[in-house]
Order: C-alpha cells, then structure tokens, then sequence
C-alpha cells in the first residue's frame, strides 16, 4: 500500500484518532505532558515486553505515539483509557497497554508494534 499523510494539526492534547494503512487499524495518540513525564518514569526493566519510552515515540517528536491499534493477544481494539487507566484495555481478555502502548498485564505478549512512519516537519506523519 502506499503511504498515507496525516495532519497533526486539528489532533487536540490527550486526543487519540484512528487512521487505517494497509488495512490496519493505526492509532495516533496525542500524548499529554503528564503522560509523557509518566511514561519517562516507567523502569522498562520489569515490562512484559521492555521498551524505553524513546523507543516508542521519536525523539524530538515526543508527545506523538503511532502504534497499530489491534490488540497483540487476539487482535480485539483496545478501548482507551478505559476505568481511568491512562493507556489502553482490551475488553476481550483484560490486556493492558500503557500510554504509548507498552504492554503492562497480558495475555498480550508485546507491545503494540509501531509501523514505518517519518515526521515531515512538525505537524505531518507519514505512514509507510
Ligand atoms: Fe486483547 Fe485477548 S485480544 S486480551
């Protein structure tokens, strides 16, 4: 499939929307300052699936998380900060992701992936 752009602009602070690429749902999440500080602070160490938060977002671009939106378990979307949890919940069998999809409780064995994309400039994402 060719790459799809996405305009940053009109995405508000905390707001997450889902775009499609290949036929997958992707999800591009507006992470908050709080939420950024919280994901700074988690130790990867002790993760299902250990990530360092500039292994998730890109660096110089840290507020944006792009990850496929299926769930790594059975595929289910997660619902967004589902009961105040500041990441994503699995309604299928419980998984939690964190803020920028970290795995934090199974049955999902890893994170949600993140596919090719590249920043142009600062309000643009280009994905594949
Ligand atoms: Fe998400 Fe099973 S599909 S926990």
């Amino acid at each position: 499939g060719a790459p799809i752009d996405v305009d940053l602009t009109p995405i508000a602070d905390g707001q997450i929307v889902n775009v499609f690429w290949r036929g997958k749902l992707i999800f591009v999440r507006h992470l908050t300052e709080k939420e950024v500080a919280d994901m700074k602070a988690v130790a990867p160490a002790g993760m299902i699936d250990p990530a360092p938060f500039l292994g998730r977002v890109k660096d110089g671009h840290e507020r944006w998380l792009v990850a496929y939106g299926n769930c790594t378990h059975l595929g289910c979307v997660p619902i967004a900060n589902a009961n105040g949890h500041e990441g994503w919940g699995c309604p299928c069998h419980g998984s939690q992701f964190d803020a920028v999809g970290r795995v934090t409780r199974g049955p999902a064995p890893i994170n949600l992936p993140i596919p090719p994309y590249a920043f142009q400039g600062d309000t643009k994402v280009r994905i594949g």
